[in-house]
């Protein structure tokens, strides 16, 4: 029987922390890829922990590397590579800067790993996704962004400070674009079943909207030197498991879109169906006049990136 291999390629923050999540998680091998530095930061971060597993009892071989080599036949390819923004930057600012470091990536990585599964992190994401998928040759459906479930994930976790309620209990879905027009659905938000329009008055509601399009400058603020990682590699992490597990996961990803929305061919954040061939089903709702134009609007920022992308 072989083993499943998932290669991160990007040992810095997101990708060390997604690392080590989906090592706890027993989801398979792993292959942390950097570039040749000053020591060999991707090998010790590996055995740092390779070392934690006789510790959470997991079987995972985890290395790392500097040589695409160790990355063949890989199952699933993370692009964790790139510059993080600074204060005062937007996630566009880094477009040139990583659109080459995703680029070199994937068609290194995509040469050795054919039938892989690509997700990329890379910012700016949706522009990246689209960098990814040019650069693998691998069909829309093997090449999928994560940006939504981070972003659903931030409203959930403010909503549940609101509400004094578990953060398990509440539910919701996002739309568009990994920038600051995309698309909280509040319309489409639960708390144990019930509508979060219930619970929560209109004009609060809009306040956790914005601040979940903000949410990623409001880390990058605190922190001063970067930007989110823990809440970033976990949904990565959740990503991984729904393809490797074949869970059948229903997530927010930045996918293909053609038909699908009236969008017209461009990686946009929707709700997806995600197992072991990638996405596997795009699941379109129905969306009211408002949502509708704000789609559009954060569709339409992310075509004019995609247009900018020297690929
Ligand atoms: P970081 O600076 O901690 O790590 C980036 C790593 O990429 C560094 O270790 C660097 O050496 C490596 N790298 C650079 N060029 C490379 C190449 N050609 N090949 C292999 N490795 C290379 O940055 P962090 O915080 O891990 O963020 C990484 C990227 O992910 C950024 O672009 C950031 O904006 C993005 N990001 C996206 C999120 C999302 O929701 N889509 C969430 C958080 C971060
Ligand atoms: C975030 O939203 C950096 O895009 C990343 O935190």
């Amino acid at each position: 029987m072989t083993r499943t291999k998932i290669s991160i390629v990007g040992a810095g923050h997101v990708g060390e922390t997604t690392a080590q999540l989906t090592a706890l998680k027993g989801l398979g091998d792993i292959v942390l890829l950097d570039i040749p530095q000053t020591g060999d930061m991707p090998a010790g971060k590996a055995l740092d922990m390779f070392e934690a597993s006789p510790i959470e009892r997991v079987d995972c071989r985890i290395t790392g590397s500097t040589s695409y080599d160790d990355t063949a036949g890989s199952d699933v390819i993370v692009i964790t590579a790139g510059v993080p923004r600074k204060p005062g930057m937007s996630r566009d600012d880094l477009l040139d800067v990583n659109t080459t470091i995703v680029k070199t990536i994937a068609e290194q990585a995509a040469s050795l790993s054919p039938d892989a599964v690509l997700i990329v992190v890379t910012n700016p994401l949706d522009a990246m996704v689209h960098v990814g998928w040019k650069a693998s040759g691998f069909p829309t459906r093997r090449v999928v962004g994560q940006a939504g479930i981070l972003d659903t994930a931030r409203f959930r976790a403010f909503l549940s400070m609101e509400l004094g309620v578990s953060v398990e209990d509440v539910s919701t879905v996002l739309l568009g674009g990994h920038g600051d027009a995309m698309v909280p659905l509040p319309r489409y938000t639960s708390v144990g079943g019930i509508p979060v329009t219930q619970l929560v008055a209109h004009e609060r509601l809009q306040e956790l909207v914005e601040r979940t399009r903000r949410g990623g400058g409001e880390i990058v603020k605190l922190l001063q030197t970067g930007s989110a990682y823990h809440a970033p590699g976990a949904a990565v992490t959740q990503m991984i498991e729904a393809i490797v597990r074949d869970r059948k996961r229903v997530l927010p990803c930045a996918a293909y879109c053609d038909r699908e929305y009236g969008v017209g061919g461009c990686f946009v954040g929707v709700p997806v169906v995600l197992g072991s061939g990638g996405v596997e089903r795009i699941i379109e709702i129905t969306l009211d006049a408002e949502e509708r134009s704000a789609f559009e609007k954060s569709v339409a920022g992310v075509k004019a990136l995609v247009a900018r992308v020297a690929i």
